[in-house]
């Protein structure tokens, strides 16, 4: 059987360097903020080539503690609009909610998945604050059209990067792109920890600042509370796990890329949209490799019957989701479509050469 995502193997492959980093960070006696979340911070700071890096729990609280943190330096408020693809995982419009945001959702690009930005201008009003970009599926999503569009309303570009660590445009990697980013290493993202962890990166220290303290009770100094935070920290034994896996993700991001190329290449059925490889092709590390049909569910159930293990991202819009019943009325065509027909195939730095022949060999046979 060929898993979608093999975690066992792709973290044992680091067996030996991550147990003897958790064994000294177990032996320490030290399990929150200690110097292995500082040296992960110093790390991840450093390869994204931003001034700060914030380690917390989670992709969702890094974007929740962003926005709070706009809110409580009085750049932004509650009812304030930001703009965020439709087509996204439900986290990014959670974010904004959670808030007391409005999340205003703007269609996709055909081509890409990721929101189009042509169409973003229509939907600024005077309430419009931000714009959340989300580099779906490893893809990176930026130009200077965007930033134009930024500078023009005065609106604040927070990067979504839970799914395109080490992705490049022109030279700046996605987490330096906008004015902050949130990072999800979720055990099933490119950097993945083993449990939740996330981050923040910035180059604004006045926000670094106050979403340091915002994700620990609101202090930045112990029994003296400045906001009223929450307690969203990334720990210790997390922290040292991603700094080993931080020294790999190039070389395992590569190996996607090879697959990724192999697939379009060699994949050849009529009835199947291959996602676009991009020009430059440090513009995408393909976290998912997003296939388009109209007979998804005959092939997801053909992969089945031949052990190949497949997956949906995503089979729900989050504007069509019991949670969010207030936009259930909206219509997003493109976005809906994109729901119905998304297929994603196996991809990861330890499938073999052998798997990926087997999977095309399969797509082609149907
Ligand atoms: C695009 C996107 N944003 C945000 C998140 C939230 O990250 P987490 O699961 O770490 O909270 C995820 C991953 O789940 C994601 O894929």
């Amino acid at each position: 059987m060929i898993k979608f995502l093999d975690l066992q193997k792709i973290n044992l492959v680091h067996q030996e360097e991550i147990e003897k980093r958790i064994l000294d960070t177990f032996r320490s006696g030290w399990y929150l903020l200690g110097n292995e979340a500082k040296n992960f911070e110093d790390n991840l700071a450093n390869y994204i080539g931003a001034k700060h890096a914030i380690g917390v729990a989670n992709g969702l609280d890094a974007l929740r503690l962003i926005l709070r943190a706009y809110i409580e330096l009085g750049i932004m408020q509650k009812g304030d609009e930001i703009i965020v693809p439709a087509n996204t995982y439900i986290a990014s419009v959670l974010a904004i909610s959670d808030n007391g945001l409005v999340p205003v959702l703007v269609e996709p690009d055909n081509n890409t998945f990721n929101i189009d930005s042509a169409k973003i201008e229509e939907k600024i009003t005077p309430k419009t604050k931000g714009i959340m970009i989300v580099h779906l599926y490893g893809r990176v999503i930026f130009s200077q059209e965007l930033k134009n569009l930024a500078e023009k309303y005065q609106l604040k570009t927070i990067e979504d990067n839970a799914q395109a660590i080490g992705a490049q445009y022109e030279g700046v990697n996605t987490g330096n792109l906008g004015d902050a980013s949130g990072f999800s290493f979720y055990p099933g993202k490119n950097l993945g920890a083993l449990g939740d962890a996330g981050a923040v990166t910035t180059n604004d220290e006045e926000l670094a600042k106050t979403i340091r303290a915002l994700a620990n009770y609101g202090s930045n100094q112990k029994y003296v509370n400045t906001f009223q935070g929450l307690n969203s920290r990334l720990d210790e034994i997390q922290a040292a796990a991603l700094d080993v896996k931080l020294k790999y993700i190039d070389a395992e991001n590569q190996r996607r890329k090879d697959i990724a190329r192999r697939y379009i290449s060699e994949i050849k059925n009529p009835d199947i949209i291959l996602p676009e490889l991009p020009k430059d092709e440090k513009e995408h590390v393909w976290h998912l490799f997003v296939i388009r049909t109209q007979e998804r569910e005959k092939l997801q159930n053909f992969f089945t019957e031949n052990g190949v293990q497949t997956l949906i991202h995503y089979p729900i819009p989050p504007h069509k989701q019991g949670a969010y019943q207030e936009m259930n009325h909206l219509s997003f065509p493109i976005t809906e479509k994109i729901h119905d027909e998304v297929l994603s195939l196996p991809i990861s730095p330890v499938m073999t050469d052998e798997d990926v022949s087997h999977i095309i060999g399969i797509i082609n046979k149907i």
